[in-house]
């Protein structure tokens, strides 16, 4: 199959470049030669391709600068989504598209208080721009009448850009105490593992264009996460913790505070409760959600021998 694939320089469109790259032709094309910003290098590009699938990983993920750049956020979480569905509509293919936890508030609790995992029928209401531009590309990709595949994903880690578990790695080697927001809580996901997901689904789904009853029956929106649950807190602590045990650290592991999100002010409000259900997805398509922390362990392990820590910090 011919794939167009956006934002391989990213933490997920590197994950699936590696695991598709064997089995399909993929198209990559960098910023500098499709700026999702530019609607018209969107179509320019899709209908020089000609792709079987749009697979599109890229987006505006600055979360706190989305604040004060709205409508660029807009344009790429947005406008190009809008414009990959409405040609993937035109060329009868489909497209596999990312979104986020961040599109709802994070109240959603029992009488107790006890926070409840967000199903796909859950009403949205982001808190912040970055999770309003990415709900107007759900909705855009949804109204588009496209063959699709929405992802809400949350909390994505990789040893590859910029994210919460390198973040924490590179502080380890440089601090003994850390401090970090307990009130916030979620489920991390590995980039590695939401490629494998989805390259798994796209296994079912067979070649786009000669499986249009496939996409008919399974088009929509999922929630796609690993299961339990944790706060930030909780998962710096299971970083070091594994880490520390896999002989990855250099220093002593830092002491580990947890604060509230009150005492770590930021742009950006971020949802208290990011819990996303993945049971429909589950059920669909048959895929194991494994534990959260089994997946972190199988992505430190892979530091062991693809990136040496030395690597990450520097
Ligand atoms: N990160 C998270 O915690 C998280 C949580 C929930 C959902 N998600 C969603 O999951 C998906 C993957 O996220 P990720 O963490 O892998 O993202 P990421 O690492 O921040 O990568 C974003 C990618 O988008 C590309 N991009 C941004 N602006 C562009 C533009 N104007 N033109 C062309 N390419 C552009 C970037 O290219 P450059 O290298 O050129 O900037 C990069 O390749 C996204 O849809 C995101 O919204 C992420």
């Amino acid at each position: 199959m011919k794939i167009l694939l956006t934002g391989v320089s990213g933490q997920l469109g590197h994950a699936l470049q590696k695991q598709l790259a064997g089995a399909h032709t993929l198209i990559t094309p960098t910023r500098a030669q499709m700026d999702l910003s530019q609607p018209w290098q969107i179509e320019d590009t899709i209908r020089s391709v000609r792709p079987d699938l749009i697979i599109n990983p890229a987006a505006y993920t600055a979360v706190d600068l989305a604040e004060s750049e709205p409508e660029l956020a807009l344009q790429i979480n947005a406008v190009a989504p809008a414009v990959m569905a409405a040609e993937a509509k035109a060329l009868g293919i489909g497209l596999i598209h990312y979104s986020t936890d961040y599109v709802f508030d994070g109240g959603k609790a029992d009488a107790d208080g006890n926070w409840l995992a967000y199903t796909e029928q859950d009403r949205t209401a982001p808190l912040n721009v970055y999770g309003e531009t990415k709900l107007a590309g759900e909705q855009a990709i949804r109204a588009s009448g496209c063959a699709h595949l929405i992802f809400r994903t949350s909390w994505v880690y990789s040893l590859h850009g910029k994210n919460f578990l390198l973040t924490m790695l590179k502080l380890a080697s440089e601090r003994d105490q850390l401090r970090v927001v307990d009130d916030q809580w979620g489920v991390p996901n590995s980039a590695d593992w939401l490629a494998s997901v989805s390259v798994e689904i796209l296994a079912q789904a067979g070649a786009a264009s000669s499986s249009p009853r496939w996409w008919q029956e399974f088009s929509g929106l999922y929630h796609l996460s690993a299961s339990g649950r944790t706060n930030w807190c909780e998962f710096a602590r299971s970083i070091m913790r594994n880490a520390e045990k896999l002989g990855l650290l250099q220093t002593a592991a830092p002491q580990i505070t947890g604060i509230a999100s009150s005492e770590y002010p930021t742009a950006a409000r971020r949802p208290q409760n990011s819990l996303l259900n993945s049971a429909c997805l589950q059920q669909r398509f048959n895929v194991l959600l494994p534990d959260w922390e089994q997946n972190l362990r199988r992505c430190l392990q892979k530091m062991q021998t693809q990136r040496p820590l030395q690597d990450v910090v520097n």
